[in-house]
């Protein structure tokens, strides 16, 4: 196991990770990473720049990545992408350029860096099981994909961004089906992960679930 503390949370869109992640890493005091958020950078500045999918190209830029997290805020080059990267759009790109294996592989080490003390919580679908495969504790998230869609729109209508459920549904029932099925990193909860079925709790429960199982992990590791 590694010295610091690292802690996974896993699963498919609009499940509430993004919540979830936010309280662990209040209650913790520890480093959040939002992995989706650089998938989703790279597949904005790949649209931007109009860079074919398959090309060389695409995976030279996820090796240097322009992007930066400061004060809640993100930034790709000179440019503040915090809410565009957010748009159904966005995360259609990040979709797609994430099933490239070279682009996974040249994002892996920035991902890695983030372990800093005193601990870090690492938002994202293969966290778990291939980016930090040594976590003291992995949890995987699961729930309908309605339930989701429902969720999703309630978020987008609060950022004040336009939102039709049947399409949502739809969107996020592809990109589940490119995300479980790709060859590499797909998603897959860590054989060692607490899967937490959230179709029918509140936010409350699943973060006392969440704290009960990291806790009992610390308590192991003294
Ligand atoms: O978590 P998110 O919705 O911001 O992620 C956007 C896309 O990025 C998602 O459809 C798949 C991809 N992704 C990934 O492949 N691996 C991760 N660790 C995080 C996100």
């Amino acid at each position: 196991m590694s010295l610091i503390p690292v802690i996974t949370v896993d699963g498919p869109s609009g499940v509430g990770k993004g919540t979830l992640c936010a309280r662990l890493s209040a209650h913790y005091g520890f480093h959040f990473l939002d992995s989706g958020a650089l998938y989703r950078v790279l597949g904005l500045a790949v649209n931007q720049q109009a860079l074919p999918l398959d090309s060389a190209a695409v995976i030279q830029f996820a090796r240097h990545l322009p992007v930066r997290f400061v004060d809640g805020k993100i930034w790709l080059e000179e440019q503040e992408v915090t809410d565009v990267i957010r748009t159904e759009q966005v995360a259609a790109l990040a979709s797609q350029v994430a099933v490239i294996p070279a682009v996974r592989a040249a994002l892996l080490a920035f991902q890695q860096d983030c372990a800093q003390g005193p601990g870090l919580i690492a938002d994202g679908r293969d966290m778990g099981s291939v980016v930090f495969k040594n976590a003291l504790a992995k949890l995987f998230l699961e729930a309908n994909a309605t339930v989701r869609a429902e969720r999703r729109v309630k978020q987008l209508k609060n950022q004040g961004l336009d939102a039709n459920i049947v399409q949502i549904t739809q969107e996020i029932k592809e990109r589940d089906e490119r995300d479980r099925n790709r060859s590499v990193a797909p998603l897959i909860a860590a054989a060692d992960a607490l899967v937490i079925e959230t179709s029918h709790l509140t936010a409350d429960d699943v973060f006392k679930q969440a704290i009960a199982w990291i806790d009992n992990k610390f308590a192991g590791r003294k």
